[in-house]
């Protein structure tokens, strides 16, 4: 076992892990972090993304002792302290965004590392950001308006 150190929604953990570890699995696992989704385990699909050090990443291809000093987002620590929900959750409920959920912790993070750099992205800019998570059942164009829906709110326009 080796001890891991890192900041995670927010909190500093110190944990003993094993060194071959994924992220994903500690997540899902000891820190019982069920949001973070796993759909193939081959770096496809994109349902496990998480933010490091706001970059969105792919949990199940990183060891968890790669994350070691730094800071992990999953989609529980995406909501404000108040509880509220981020501006890309509500779009997603307000457009209409899932169906099953299954992919939309991975979209709703991808989405907003996407906006936190472009905070006006084009339609194409969108849909290649969010290129590495795959949906199986919306079609995308609900989740691209959502997208479109939260830059407009985060940038003060009129819905
Ligand atoms: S479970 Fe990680 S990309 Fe599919
Ligand atoms: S909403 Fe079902 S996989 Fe995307």
């Amino acid at each position: 076992m080796t001890k891991l150190e890192f900041m995670l929604n927010g909190r500093a953990m110190a944990l003993e892990v094993e060194p071959a570890t994924l992220l994903v699995d500690l997540l899902r696992g000891p820190l019982a972090l069920t949001g973070t989704h796993v759909g193939c385990d081959t770096a496809q699909c994109g349902a496990c993304t998480v933010l490091l050090d706001g970059q969105a990443v792919k949990s199940c291809s990183l060891l968890a002792l790669q994350v070691a000093g730094r800071a992990v987002t999953t989609i529980e620590g995406l909501a404000a302290a108040d509880g509220s929900l981020h501006p890309v959750q509500e779009a997603f409920i307000a457009c209409h965004g899932l169906q099953c959920g299954y992919c939309t912790p991975g979209m709703i993070l991808a989405a907003t590392c996407l906006l936190r750099e472009n905070p006006r992205p084009a339609e194409a800019e969108i849909v290649h950001a969010l290129e590495g998570n795959l949906c199986r059942c919306t079609g995308y164009v609900n989740i691209v308006a959502s997208v479109q829906q939260a830059a407009r709110t985060i940038n003060g326009e009129a819905a």
